[in-house]
């Protein structure tokens, strides 16, 4: 599937979200389930699903593992920030980071700052987060070294909680439940910052 097409869908149930609301931008770490629950909230919300890792490829015409041994991880920190900025560009999208993005400064005050743009963390454990890429076919470059990763894991933790309005734990749930607990959590959550 082509996750990066902007087809400008219509919102079909636009009730279920506050008005001012034009993205959903899912974070976390690897195996938080980011993409599958974005396809699965963009399909119940009628929006347009974007990955931001599948957006970059598209971008560059090169995998993340080749981006990652062809230029270092420094310069895929780059296309990656270049890539968050344009996929912000687009309304009505339920975008999934990539894991690392948020560590970087710029892709945060992206996140921060544009408008009508809502961040929701999908917490779990690392162990929990780990087996899950384990159960995956996905190349993760920096999964490679399983000690580093948990290093990474708690760096990013706090950056996580502190990009996000809202966050969900996921350990226990199916990305169906997932998809009503953020639903419903924001339903009852303020949108305004101030
Ligand atoms: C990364 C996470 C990956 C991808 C790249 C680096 C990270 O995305 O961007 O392999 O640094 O955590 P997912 O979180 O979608 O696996």
């Amino acid at each position: 599937m082509d996750t990066t097409l902007d087809t400008h869908k219509t919102p079909k149930r636009q009730t279920l979200l506050p008005v001012t609301v034009r993205r959903l931008v899912l974070t976390g770490f690897m195996g938080a389930g980011k993409s599958t629950i974005g396809r699965l909230l963009a399909d119940r919300i009628g929006w347009n699903f974007l990955d931001l890792d599948s957006h970059l490829e598209q971008r560059t015409g090169s995998t993340i593992p080749q981006l990652f041994a062809i230029h270092g991880e420094a310069q895929f920190r780059r296309l990656e920030s270049t890539a968050l900025a344009s996929a912000l560009g687009r309304s009505y999208t339920v975008l999934a980071l990539g894991g690392g993005a948020p560590e970087e400064l710029t892709n945060r005050l992206l996140l921060e700052q544009t408008p009508d743009t809502f961040t929701i963390f999908l917490d779990a454990p690392f162990p929990t987060l780990f087996d899950r890429c384990m159960l995956q076919n996905i190349a993760r470059p920096v999964l490679e070294d399983p000690v580093a990763a948990q290093l990474r894991f708690t760096r990013r933790h706090p950056i996580y909680s502190r990009l996000a309005r809202l966050t969900i734990e996921t350990a226990d749930l199916t990305p169906e439940q997932t998809v009503e607990a953020v639903l419903t959590a924001l339903n009852q959550t303020p949108h305004s910052r101030t």
